[in-house]
């Protein structure tokens, strides 16, 4: 078999290992149906500060040991030894993406990069990718002026991307909009980029502001697509997250 003909150079196959279902839902019951309802259309599950702190991290567990990947986007902010002691637990829960807020700086981003390094190679576990929130996409201009930042979210963004890459995380979440930007920014063609506030065309935007399609957010340069409500409220959501892995696919073929 060639390369080109293997199963995971298929379009769709990596299209659908790009897409992380926001698991935002408050019971463990619901989740689990989720789970193995979606387990072989989406690439990953995500577990926020919601369902964590309603199910605990036995979830986690469950859900990485069924064979599923896990982004835990519990967005650690504290002092560096406080977020690398966390991010060695991230680790050992076999999680392959978990995540910090960049504001917390370069020592607690850098820290954390390592400690997560070292108990991997020292414990032969996978590495998981650590990423950045640069700036959260609810805040404007004003929230930031309101915090003594007085600057416009899209320059803050860039700042914090750079920080990020510079204290050795390996990427960011942020607004498909602000993907290019941090792309000129950071040259790093491994730098990954995961972008919530995606929609299908024909999917309401709920309180996402600005919103890319999924080949639309694909084509800006995403990595990773992250999606909730729309697979989650839909009808049939394993129909959804089909459509939305047809739409990526179109273009990586
Ligand atoms: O339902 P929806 O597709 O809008 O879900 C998007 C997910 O991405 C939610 O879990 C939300 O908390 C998360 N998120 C976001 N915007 C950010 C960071 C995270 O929507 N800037």
């Amino acid at each position: 078999m060639t390369a080109s003909s293997s199963p995971k150079s298929d379009p769709k196959t990596l299209a659908q290992g790009k897409l992380i279902l926001a698991l935002d839902v408050d019971t463990v019951e619901r989740a689990r149906e989720l789970v193995v309802m979606l387990r072989d259309h989406v690439g990953m599950f995500k577990i926020g500060s919601q369902l964590f702190t309603a199910a605990g991290p036995g979830l986690v567990r469950e859900i990485v040991t069924s064979g599923s990947r896990v982004f835990l986007d519990l967005k650690f902010h504290d002092i560096p030894n406080t977020v690398a002691a966390a991010g060695v637990a991230a680790t050992r829960f076999g999680v392959s993406i978990f995540n910090v807020h960049a504001s917390g700086g370069s020592e607690m981003m850098r820290r954390t990069a390592d400690a997560v390094a070292n108990t991997a190679i020292a414990e032969s576990l996978a590495r998981p990718s650590v990423i950045a929130v640069t700036v959260l996409t609810s805040a404007d201009a004003s929230v930031l002026s309101s915090v003594g930042l007085n600057c416009e979210p899209d320059q803050q963004v860039t700042r914090l991307a750079l920080l990020a890459a510079a204290s050795g995380m390996d990427g960011v979440v942020a607004s498909p909009h602000e993907v290019s930007r941090i792309r000129a920014a950071v040259g790093a063609q491994t730098f990954l980029v995961v972008t919530p506030g995606v929609r299908p065309s024909d999917s309401a935007s709920d309180d996402q502001r600005r919103v890319m399609t999924p080949a639309q957010a694909m084509t800006a340069g995403a990595d990773y697509l992250v999606v909730g409500r729309p697979i989650l409220s839909a009808a049939n959501p394993v129909e959804t997250a089909r459509a939305i892995v047809n739409d990526m696919a179109e273009v990586l073929c």
